[in-house]
């Protein structure tokens, strides 16, 4: 960004809507979305399938007009300033690259181009966006016979080539195998590191939320239903403070009977038992009753009893919980 540009939020947007079709077959996918995203931070866009992830990130590229609301890239409208935003973001599409006849190195070449990147600039950037994704070893291959895998950071090396301020990626990881999943997320954490950055994300593995992000904001049936940390969203589960423990059977009372009795649980997931070279454990999760001591409860219990505990952990709540709770309910 040039000076006098230092805009708080890079992206904002306000009371962002999108409705297909008319009548009995109106769609409302995009519903009084708001939110901003300021540098430095990732912001995941978490949701299930069809609640308006895509849709969204359409309007805030500039390639969908909202119904209502309006996007802005470094405090400008992208409807009514598309040159200015375009010039600012990157923007990863759902799916494959177009031009599938296209090399690697054509691609990049003619996008630099068309994004003004002539000469030694347009080789530097190209270069540049090539190392970043790691694309040497297929630079001259015709991107159709590329593996997802390649095809996708294609595409992330043509959202990065003019080192854009905000960054949009849809599902950047969709279709990756486990390794190209973890190289893309390092990816994605380096960039946001290299400074200054506004990075939004879709995506539906909280995994992936968990591994990168700083943000969540979780929408459902086109409408926000959380925006906070991906910490304290996960401390919201029921599974906050439970304890799960892995305890040798023995004779005498049940652990899972004793487990229930205490005034602090709500409730006692038996997991089943497994056999090691120690013998057989029984394990099960403990969830706590809001406001209680949990865990000095269990202990206190598992020594009264005199068991014979292997493991024993604190959880500190589980995002898919709180994701099925948030986005539960009927599909549209
Ligand atoms: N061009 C369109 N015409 C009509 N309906 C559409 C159009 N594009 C999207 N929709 C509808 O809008 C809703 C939101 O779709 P969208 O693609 O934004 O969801 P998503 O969150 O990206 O889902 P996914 O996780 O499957 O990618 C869906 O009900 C979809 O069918
Ligand atoms: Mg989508």
């Amino acid at each position: 960004m040039s000076d006098g540009e230092s805009i708080e939020s890079l992206i904002r947007l306000e009371s962002l809507s999108k409705h297909f079709g008319s009548g009995s077959t109106r769609i409302a996918a995009v519903e009084n979305v708001t939110f901003s995203v300021g540098p430095g931070e990732v912001l995941g866009f978490l949701g299930p399938n069809g609640a308006g992830k895509s849709t969204t990130m359409k309007m805030l590229t500039g390639y969908l007009p909202p119904t209502s609301g309006r996007a802005l890239v470094c405090g400008r409208d992208v409807q009514e300033d598309p040159l200015w935003a375009k010039e600012r973001l990157g923007y990863l599409p759902e799916g494959a690259p177009a031009y599938p006849d296209m090399t690697p190195e054509s691609f990049l070449k003619f996008c630099a181009r068309v994004r003004g990147l002539t000469g030694k600039v347009g080789a530097d950037a190209v270069g540049r966006a090539v190392a970043l994704t790691h694309l040497e070893g297929v630079l001259r291959q015709p991107i159709e016979t590329l593996s997802k895998g390649f095809k996708r950071r294609v595409g992330l090396a043509q959202a990065v080539l003019h080192q854009p301020p905000v960054l949009v990626m849809d599902e950047p990881t969709d279709g990756l195998d486990p390794n190209q999943k973890h190289e893309v997320r390092r990816l994605i954490r380096d960039m946001a590191r290299a400074g200054g950055r506004a990075i939004v994300l879709s995506t539906h593995i909280l995994e992936e939320v968990e591994a990168v992000c700083t943000r969540v904001v979780v929408i459902a049936r086109g409408r926000v239903v959380a925006d906070c940390t991906p910490a304290s969203l996960a401390a919201r589960s029921r599974y906050r403070g439970a304890v799960t423990l892995s305890v040798a059977t023995q004779a005498g009372p049940s652990p899972l009977e004793v487990l229930a009795g205490l005034v602090e649980a709500a409730q006692v997931e038996d997991l089943g038992t497994s056999r090691t070279p120690s013998g057989e454990l029984a394990t099960y999760t403990v969830l706590p009753r809001a406001g209680k001591d949990l865990l000095g409860a269990v202990e206190r219990a598992a020594r009264a009893g005199g068991w014979k505990v292997d493991q024993m952990r604190l959880e500190p709540g589980r995002l898919d919980d709180v994701f099925r709770d948030l986005t539960g309910g009927p599909s549209r």
